[in-house]
C-alpha cells in the first residue's frame, strides 16, 4: 500500500509557480471518522489579485507556445497521474469519503481527460471555407480567452478539475482555480503534478478559500474573462447574474433530479444493479445520481422486492476498508439536508420502505443508510428537489408515454435512463427524454470524458464540460479573411463580374 503522507500539514496557495503561505487556515477533516487531515488556506481578494497578475503575464507567452507543445505538458500530467493513481485515489477517499473503487474510477477519469485533451493540441480545429469573392481566402480559428476562473466542487474534486483546467490550458489560457475547501488535497496534488510536468509558472494558480471570498473575488475581477463553475443552483444563479452584468462568459453545471425508467419488459436484475450503482454510489452525492425510479405498474411490486433484497448487501463504512459499498456523507450540513428530506417525504405521504435514518458509526463520521421511498408522486418535493444523498423515490406510471412525461416534469435536465428491450421505445426515449445525457439499459451515472457533460433547463446555461465542447467555453472564435486579389473587393457588393 502506498504511504498516505502529505508533505505538509498546512496547504499553501500555488501562485506564479510558487507555494505561498496564507495566514488564515481551517481544518479539513476526513468525513469517514472526523479526523483532521490538514489545514487549508482561507485566502482573500488580495490572493486572487496576485494570482490574476501572475496569470495575465504567463498567459501571453503560453498562448504563443504551439498548441502541440502545450499538449505535451498534458501528456506528462497524464503519465504522472497514472504513476500516482493509487496514492491519489487513497487521498481522494480520505478527503471526500467515496469508496476506494470509485475513487480509482474518478482518478482514471482525470487521466483519460489528460490524454484526450492532449490530443486536442494537434486538432483545435477551425474551419476553412470558400469566400464569396475571387482571390480571397476565409477561415476561422479558436483563440484563447485569456485568464479564466474555474470553481470546482467537493464531490468530484479531481475529475471535474481536469474537465475544466485541461481544455483551458491546451487552448492557451491561464487558470485561476478555486477548489472546494472540503477537498483541497486533490488540488494540491494536481498542482504538484503540473509543476513536475513542467507547466510554466503562472499558467495554473490555485487559490484556496471560500466561495464568498475567493469565488466572489474571481467573479468580480475584470481580468478574469470566463468563469466555469460546478456546484449548487443558488450559487450558480448568483454567479451568472454577476457575470451577466460584466458581459463575462460563464459556464454552469448545477445538478440534477435524475430518473431511471423501468418498463414492464425490462431485464429487472440489470435494472436493480443499475439503480443501486447510480443511486447509492458516492452515497448519492453525484449530480448524475439516480434519485427517482419511474416504474411501470406491472413490475412495481417485484422491482421493490428485488431492490430491497439487494439493498441489504450495501455495507456502509469507511471507503478505505475492503468490501464497503457506501461511504460517508461529506459533512454535517450534507447529513442534515438529507434528514430534512426524509421528514419532507414522510409528511408528503410517500411510503418509507428502507433506510431513512443516520447510520451510527463508532466515531465522528457522517453516514446515512441507503433509503427507498415508494408511492411518491411526481410533484412531491422528494421527487423534485436535489437531495444529494443515498435516497431514491419510486414513482408508479402506467405507460411509456407517462414515464417520459414524469421524467421531464422537473426543473433539472442532467441525466436519465431507461431499461427496456423494445427497440422502438429505446429510440423514442432517447429522442423525448429532455436531459443532456441519456442512458439505455444502464443507470444514470458513468459519463465518459470524450462526450459532452452537462444538462438542460435548471442544470446549466447551455455549456458543456468535457468533450470537445469544453473548448467552446475556453476559446473565442476568430474569423479571418485574406484577400489576395490586389484590389479592394467589397463583400456583398462586388460579387458580380
Ligand atoms: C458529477 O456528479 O458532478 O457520470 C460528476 C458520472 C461521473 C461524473 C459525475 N463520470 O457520474
Amino acid at each position: 500500500m502506498t504511504a498516505l503522507t502529505l508533505e505538509t500539514d498546512v496547504l499553501q496557495n500555488f501562485i506564479d509557480g510558487k507555494w505561498v503561505d496564507v495566514e488564515n487556515t481551517t481544518a479539513v477533516t476526513n468525513p469517514a471518522n472526523g479526523e483532521r487531515i490538514v489545514q487549508v488556506p482561507l485566502s482573500n481578494r488580495y490572493h486572487v489579485e496576485e494570482a490574476v497578475k501572475a496569470a495575465k503575464k504567463a498567459q501571453k507567452d503560453w498562448a504563443l507556445v504551439p498548441a502541440p507543445q502545450r499538449a505535451e505538458v498534458l501528456y506528462r500530467v497524464g503519465m504522472i497521474m497514472k504513476d500516482k493513481k493509487e496514492r491519489l485515489s487513497r487521498l481522494l477517499t480520505m478527503e471526500n469519503g467515496k469508496v476506494l473503487e470509485e475513487a480509482r474510477g474518478e482518478v482514471q477519469e482525470g487521466i483519460d481527460m489528460a490524454f484526450y485533451m492532449a490530443g486536442e493540441g494537434r486538432r483545435l480545429f477551425g474551419q476553412t471555407t470558400p469566400a464569396e469573392l475571387k482571390d480571397k481566402f476565409a477561415m476561422s480559428q479558436r483563440c484563447p480567452v485569456g485568464v479564466v476562473g474555474i470553481i470546482t466542487p467537493w464531490n468530484f474534486p479531481i475529475a471535474i478539475a481536469t474537465w475544466k483546467s485541461f481544455p483551458a490550458i491546451v487552448a492557451g489560457n491561464a487558470v485561476i482555480w478555486k477548489p472546494a475547501t472540503e477537498t483541497p488535497i486533490m488540488a494540491y496534488e494536481l498542482a504538484k503534478i503540473f509543476e513536475e510536468a513542467g507547466l510554466p509558472n503562472g499558467v495554473i494558480n490555485v487559490v484556496f478559500g471560500k466561495g464568498s471570498e475567493v469565488g466572489d473575488s474571481m467573479v468580480q475581477n475584470e481580468d478574469i474573462r470566463v468563469i466555469s463553475f460546478t456546484g449548487s443552483n443558488d450559487t450558480g444563479r448568483n454567479i451568472a447574474s454577476d457575470c451577466g452584468k460584466q458581459l463575462k462568459k460563464v459556464s454552469l453545471e448545477m445538478g440534477g433530479k435524475n430518473a431511471v425508467i423501468v418498463m414492464d419488459d425490462a431485464d429487472l436484475d440489470l435494472a436493480v444493479e443499475g439503480i443501486l450503482w447510480s443511486a447509492f454510489g458516492t452515497s448519492g452525492q453525484r449530480c448524475t445520481a439516480c434519485s427517482r425510479v419511474i416504474v411501470h405498474h406491472k413490475v412495481k411490486k417485484i422491482l421493490e422486492e428485488r431492490l430491497l433484497a439487494a439493498m441489504d448487501h450495501l455495507t456502509i463504512g469507511n471507503g478505505l476498508e475492503e468490501g464497503i459499498k457506501v461511504g460517508p456523507i461529506i459533512n454535517e450540513a450534507g447529513l442534515n439536508k438529507i434528514k430534512k428530506y426524509i421528514e419532507v417525504g414522510k409528511q408528503e405521504g410517500a411510503t418509507l420502505l428502507a433506510g431513512g435514518s443516520e447510520w451510527e458509526s463508532n466515531n465522528q463520521g457522517y453516514y446515512f443508510t441507503p433509503t427507498l421511498f415508494t408511492d411518491a408522486k411526481p410533484d412531491m418535493r422528494i421527487a423534485q428537489e436535489e437531495i444529494f444523498g443515498p435516497v431514491v423515490s419510486l414513482i408508479e406510471v402506467s405507460s411509456f408515454e407517462e414515464a417520459i412525461e414524469v421524467n421531464n416534469q422537473v426543473t433539472y435536465g442532467l441525466s436519465s435512463s431507461i431499461f427496456t428491450r423494445d427497440i422502438n421505445r429505446v429510440f423514442k426515449a432517447q429522442r423525448d427524454l429532455d436531459t443532456g445525457i441519456v442512458y439505455v439499459n444502464a443507470g444514470t451515472t458513468g459519463a465518459e470524458i470524450h462526450l459532452p457533460f452537462g444538462g438542460t433547463k435548471g442544470t446549466g446555461n447551455g455549456h458543456r464540460d468535457s468533450g470537445v465542447q469544453a473548448l467552446d467555453v475556453f476559446t473565442e472564435w476568430k474569423a479571418i479573411y485574406v484577400d489576395y486579389s490586389g484590389k479592394l473587393q467589397r463583400a456583398q457588393i462586388d460579387t458580380e463580374e
